[in-house]
């Protein structure tokens, strides 16, 4: 379904319609942002300029959950964000140690800059660690891709998304299923706000300038002609030696069909050094791509192949068919209604789903709301929205 119906509307309250066409009000409003990993900035971006837009006073808090050049600078530099006001260098870690690490680090800088609302993204330790000293230090938090659930509790993201949730007085989601996720586990109605997709505000706000890397990227990858794109990072698929050499395997046998170009996140790139595999020359490992060069190749391949949750998206965004190599995801609406197929992690499974994908080809049906204007509606129900002393908190009744 494409639903572009509201695009100039303010839609709240479980995605009930206001009706109003909303005009970029005037705040005073003091918003602080949290970005931490990879995905963080392109779905800040977009939120930052549409405060700022309207004269909220925003601040930006880099956590430095994720510190190489090619995980956290270059999207600054390409997406154009500002240096952040705080970079917390807090850097890598087991879960406890850097989720509490973040906890320390920012709650003397809330202390200091009592902001009306901290806003965070996604599902990473950053989030959930920001939004638990937020809420204690009384500060309205606002949840940005709230309500997705994977039903996968072994998934460190799934206990981030639902802790996270649960301390937020805003809950942005970007689709329907996500809405009513919240709703069944009680959330108040005027908590939750269907607003589109921000990440899907930055891609298409830069599909053009990464088109035009797209040939620079692959001349320099020394790859020609059709090919596949593959990332991969999360635990379960990397960091369990069986698992990760099967998907290898998967991987090496599709690029004997067409070339694999895989741009290897850091936790990945050790685990294939460290398996010593022999892989084809046309499965393309390199380092981790930056915003605009993996967007053009996103945009360019026959097929995409991931666990990524902002690359299912993309890739339904995109009208590129894309195989998901896990059992579950918690983007339900890139398969209802986007080109995303569940296809586990078995490799002959994978390798059969790539023919068929290949074969098939994609075709572009883009969610509900995933129009480019995700932010703006966020930034107008915050302005609209008050400070905390004049809204329901997340447990009254
Ligand atoms: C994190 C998020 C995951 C998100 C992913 C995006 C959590 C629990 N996980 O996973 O949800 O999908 O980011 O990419 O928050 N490393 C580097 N350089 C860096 C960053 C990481 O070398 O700049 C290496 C370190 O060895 C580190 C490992 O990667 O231990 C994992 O990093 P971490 O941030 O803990 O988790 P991700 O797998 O990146
Ligand atoms: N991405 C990138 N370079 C890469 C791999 C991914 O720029 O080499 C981008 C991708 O386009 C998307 C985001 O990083 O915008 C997704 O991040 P990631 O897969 O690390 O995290 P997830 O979305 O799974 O949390």
């Amino acid at each position: 379904m494409v639903g572009h119906s509201f695009d100039d509307r303010c839609v709240s309250e479980a995605g009930a319609e206001l009706g109003a066409v909303c005009s970029p009000a005037v705040s005073s409003l003091s918003v602080a942002c949290v970005s931490g990993a990879r995905p963080n900035f392109p779905k800040l971006k977009p939120v930052l300029d549409a405060l700022e837009e309207r004269s909220c006073q925003t601040y930006l808090v880099h956590t430095g959950q994720h510190y190489d050049h090619t995980m956290s600078d270059i999207f600054l530099d390409e997406l154009g964000i500002r240096k952040p006001d705080w970079n917390l260098a807090i850097g890598s870690g087991s879960h406890g140690q850097q989720t509490a690490r973040i906890m320390e680090a920012f709650e003397p800088i809330l202390d200091e800059l009592r902001p009306d609302v901290v806003l965070v993204v996604g599902d990473v330790n950053s989030t959930v660690a920001c939004a638990l000293v937020a809420a204690k230090a009384g500060c309205l938090v606002a949840h940005v891709e709230a309500g997705l659930r994977s039903r996968d509790w072994a998934m460190p993201e799934e206990v981030n998304r639902v802790v996270t949730d649960r301390l937020s007085d805003y809950l942005f989601a970007t689709s329907r299923d996500a809405v009513e996720n919240l709703k069944s586990e009680g959330y108040r109605e005027d908590q939750i706000h269907l607003v589109g997709n921000v990440m899907i505000d930055s891609l298409l706000a830069n599909k053009q300038r990464a088109l035009g890397r797209q040939q620079v990227v692959l001349d320099r990858l020394g790859v020609e002609g059709p090919y596949a794109l593959a990332t991969l990072h999360r635990p379960s698929n990397v960091d369990d030696p069986d698992t990760f050499n099967g998907v290898l395997q998967a991987l090496s046998e599709i690029s004997a069909v067409l070339p694999v170009v895989f741009p290897a996140h850091p936790r990945t790139f050790r685990r294939i050094t460290e398996s010593g595999q022999s892989l084809p020359g046309s499965l393309v490992i390199s380092e981790p791509l930056g915003y605009l060069d993996f967007l053009g190749l996103e945009i360019g391949a026959r097929l995409v192949l991931t666990d990524s949750g902002g690359v299912q998206e993309e890739t339904t965004a995109l009208g590129v068919p894309c195989l998901t190599l896990r059992d579950s995801t918690e983007r339900p609406v890139t398969i209802a209604e986007g080109t995303n197929r569940l296809a586990g992690t078995t490799p002959s499974i994978i390798v059969g789903a790539a023919m068929s994908a290949l074969e098939k080809g994609g075709g572009r049906r883009r969610p509900e709301l995933w129009d480019g204007r995700a932010a703006s509606r966020i930034a107008d129900i915050l302005v609209s929205g008050g400070r905390s002393s004049d809204r329901r908190r997340p447990t009254e009744l």
